[in-house]
């Protein structure tokens, strides 16, 4: 699962960048998921506990991808936590759905046992990132079908 980190890091470099983040002056403790800054569908998440910055923490991820099947045994639903440059800071987690959707209709997936990374002391800046999407034959690419993130301080 190394080349995935590489490439949600990537794609997260291109996607946050703190000037333009509407949060950047105002320092949030709980998540507020929103879209990522690249174009994919939002998804809803929901997590507990939040914060998620000791311990392990479950994410309910639902949402509806239009124009794509989310498909049984290949389709993940993965949690990533990155730091204010945008760095990966975890490992990715994720689940794999085990069951078949079809394009538009309502999806729910739970992502259990999140371990948060190890902050820095204090007033850590954050992301966590949640993507559904398909691992592709290119073990470098993720096609990505959804995603939403929250900025957070530790
Ligand atoms: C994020 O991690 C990268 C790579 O370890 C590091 O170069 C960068 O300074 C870190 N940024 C922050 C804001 O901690």
């Amino acid at each position: 699962m190394k080349n995935f980190i590489l490439v949600f890091s990537l794609f997260a470099i291109l996607a946050v960048n703190a000037d333009q983040n509407p949060y950047h002056l105002n320092k949030r403790f709980t998540s507020t998921f929103g879209p990522c800054f690249f174009p994919t569908e939002l998804l809803t998440v929901t997590l507990t506990p939040d914060p998620p910055t000791e311990g392990t923490s479950t994410y309910h991820v639902s949402g509806r991808i239009n124009g794509n099947t989310i498909t049984a045994g290949k389709t993940i639903a993965a949690v990533q936590f990155l730091n204010g440059s945008a760095y990966a800071m975890s490992e990715l987690h994720y689940k794999t759905f085990d069951n078949t959707v079809a394009p538009g209709d309502e999806f729910s997936i739970v992502v259990s046992d999140v371990p948060a990374p190890k902050f820095p002391c204090c007033n850590f800046e954050f992301y966590v990132i949640v993507i559904v999407g398909d691992p592709t034959d290119n073990t470098n690419k993720i096609q990505e079908y959804g995603c939403s993130q929250t900025h957070l301080f530790s």
